[in-house]
């Protein structure tokens, strides 16, 4: 296993059988072993220095249906919202002030890209210097065009699960793999620094599943990767379904950090969610990147994708100088750079 991992470091790929090994038999003292590798990458790459993306919910209004999402179409208990323009700049505005270089709207699929496009001229138009993200689902090439056009430099789309069979049993009729497929070609090819990603441990998912998601992502070679735990939703089909582990998350992020040692790799929300010291141990993991959140708070609880979400402490904008004494506490501190994706 040691040899595995140490081959895994040294040539960023292993065979499928062998990713395989890794992900099935991969002891606690392997674990403890890949995470120092994947963090010793980190360490080289980026230093001590963790990025951070002040994180704006533009709204939880959805036209999808996904099993596992907690605003999904058909759940009827939750209050929905979405943030006006004025709304999103005075985000932007604070954001600014508290230091963010990178802004990332967030938000369920709808069909006012107008609207989106609008908001992100006036981004680009009063904030030259900032980094935008953007994170709202699929649409169609055109849009992504103009999106691009109009100053955002960033897009995360998760990929969710790159197994067919597997990506009907999170979706309903109407979503298709081939079409999330198609997004990221647009994105990378549009000239989007790319976010793509999985979530550890849904419903279904296999460790050939994973080796399929490993294989893809290589061969897409994204400039982001965001992976967190499943987290079930109360109100949706996968309540009862277990939630993803600790161990294959950080082993999941360790993996992707060897594979791709210049790659944005956040310490993501739903890690933090899933245990308290989530985040410090993403980050000692490999990853390099958090997004504390920027939404109003009154929104905050409002954009419920799993239950108990952090939005608060150190997983809030507000909450940055109690993030900064969490990161220094495991010899980290805070890059208030742009933090673009470069491969030097
Ligand atoms: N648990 C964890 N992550 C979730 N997401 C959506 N629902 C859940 C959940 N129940 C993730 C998806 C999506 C991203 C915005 O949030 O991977 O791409």
């Amino acid at each position: 296993m040691r040899s595995l991992i140490e081959r895994l470091h040294r040539e960023h790929t292993l065979a499928s059988d062998e990713f395989r090994v890794l992900l099935s038999q991969c002891e606690e003292e392997h674990l403890s072993f890949i995470n120092a590798l994947a963090r010793e990458v980190s360490l080289a790459n980026f230093g001590n220095k963790i990025f951070i993306r002040g994180l704006i919910e533009v709204g939880n209004c959805c036209k999808n249906d996904c099993y596992y999402c907690g605003i999904r179409r058909s759940n009827q208990l939750i209050e929905r919202y979405h943030l006006d323009e004025d709304t999103i700049l005075a985000c932007c505005r604070h954001g600014y002030e508290l230091g963010f270089r990178t802004f990332v709207l967030q938000g369920g699929e709808i069909n006012d890209d107008e609207m989106m496009i609008r908001v992100v001229t006036s981004i680009r138009k009063e904030f030259p210097d900032v980094a935008i993200t953007l994170s709202l689902g699929e649409k169609n090439t055109s849009v992504y065009e103009r999106f691009f056009q109009a100053g955002a430099n960033r897009y995360l789309l998760r990929h969710e699960t790159h197994n067919d069979l597997h990506y009907r049993k999170l979706h309903p009729e109407g979503m298709s793999l081939s079409n999330r497929l198609r997004c990221l070609d647009d994105l990378k090819r549009i000239g989007f620094q790319t976010g793509t990603g999985i979530m550890v441990g849904s419903p279904y998912q296999t460790i050939d599943t994973l080796v399929e998601d490993i294989l893809y992502i290589e061969k897409l070679q994204p400039e982001m990767i965001g992976i967190g735990p499943f987290l079930p939703h109360h109100d949706t089909p996968f309540a009862k379904m277990p939630s993803g582990s600790m161990k294959l998350t950080l082993l999941l992020l360790s993996i992707f950090r060897l594979m791709h040692p210049h790659a944005l790799i956040p310490s993501t929300t739903a890690l933090a969610t899933l245990a308290p010291e989530g985040r410090e141990k993403g980050i000692l993991a490999g990853a390099n990147v958090v997004m504390p959140n920027l939404s109003p708070v009154v929104q905050r609880s409002k954009y419920s994708l799993y239950d108990n979400k952090a939005s608060l402490g150190a997983e809030a904008a507000e909450g940055l100088l109690l993030l900064e004494k969490r990161l220094e506490a495991i010899g980290y501190t805070i890059d208030k750079g742009r933090g673009d994706y470069s491969a030097h």
